[in-house]
């Protein structure tokens, strides 16, 4: 297990207090209602890369896609599908299949990607954007979230922090270009901070990318 695998393990037993991770119904309705917007339809085969605790991947089943979320850590997967499971309603569990999965090593093709908070925790998004690439159809559209803060890394991420690039979130700009590289030309992006309705109104900045072909 590599230091970063054991920091998010760590971490998945009180991860769902981070911001952004107990969202109330109302804040729930409101991404919702927001990422409904952003893709152009909510169905097909949605991946969520990092998914953490799986909060947003059950969302995304919510509005219809069938999920598949991958994350590296056994505790934070164990924990998403708890979190499946106490959502089964009269139809069965939510559309949702969680793996311990390194996202270098996803198959298969999906029609939809999201990511959230994820980028700036890999050393090299560029190779992940090229594995997403080969895994997705040509009009895929993948939604980023990230968070840009001022900070250094600290507490038990003082010596994995310190080899992440991205600590303090990447710019915007930087990739933007990432993604082009990479053959998703088409990259906007927004902030989406100071949205109470969104849980994001905190003292960091929040993007949101949408990126194509
Ligand atoms: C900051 S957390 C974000 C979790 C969740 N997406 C959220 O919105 O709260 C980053 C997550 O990415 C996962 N992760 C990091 N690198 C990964 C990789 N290469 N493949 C899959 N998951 C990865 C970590 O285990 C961690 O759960």
């Amino acid at each position: 297990m590599t230091n970063l695998v054991a920091h998010w393990d760590h971490r998945a037993e009180n991860y769902d207090e981070t911001p952004g991770n107990s969202l109330t119904p109302e804040q729930a309705e409101a991404w919702k209602s927001m990422l409904a917007d952003v893709y152009p339809t909510r169905s097909g085969k949605l991946l969520d890369i990092g998914c953490g605790t799986g909060t947003y991947s059950l969302l995304f089943a919510e509005l219809g896609f069938e999920v598949h979320g991958v994350d590296t850590s056994e505790g934070m997967i164990a924990r998403a599908r708890e979190k499946a499971l106490s959502r089964s309603g009269p139809g069965g569990p939510p559309a949702v299949m969680f793996s311990v999965l390194d996202a270098q090593h996803i198959s298969g093709r999906y029609d939809a990607v999201f990511s959230r908070n994820m980028l700036w925790t890999v050393a090299d998004p560029g190779r992940l954007t090229a594995v997403v690439g080969e895994h997705t159809t040509k009009s895929a559209v993948w939604v980023a979230v990230e968070t840009m803060w001022d900070g250094r890394p600290n507490g038990d991420f003082r010596d994995t922090g310190e080899h992440l690039p991205g600590f303090g979130g990447w710019h915007p700009n930087v990739l933007r270009e990432v993604f082009a590289r990479h053959g998703f030309t088409r990259t906007t992006w927004s902030s989406i901070s100071n949205r109470s309705e969104l849980a994001t109104a905190d003292k960091d900045i929040h993007v949101l990318f949408r990126v194509s072909r």
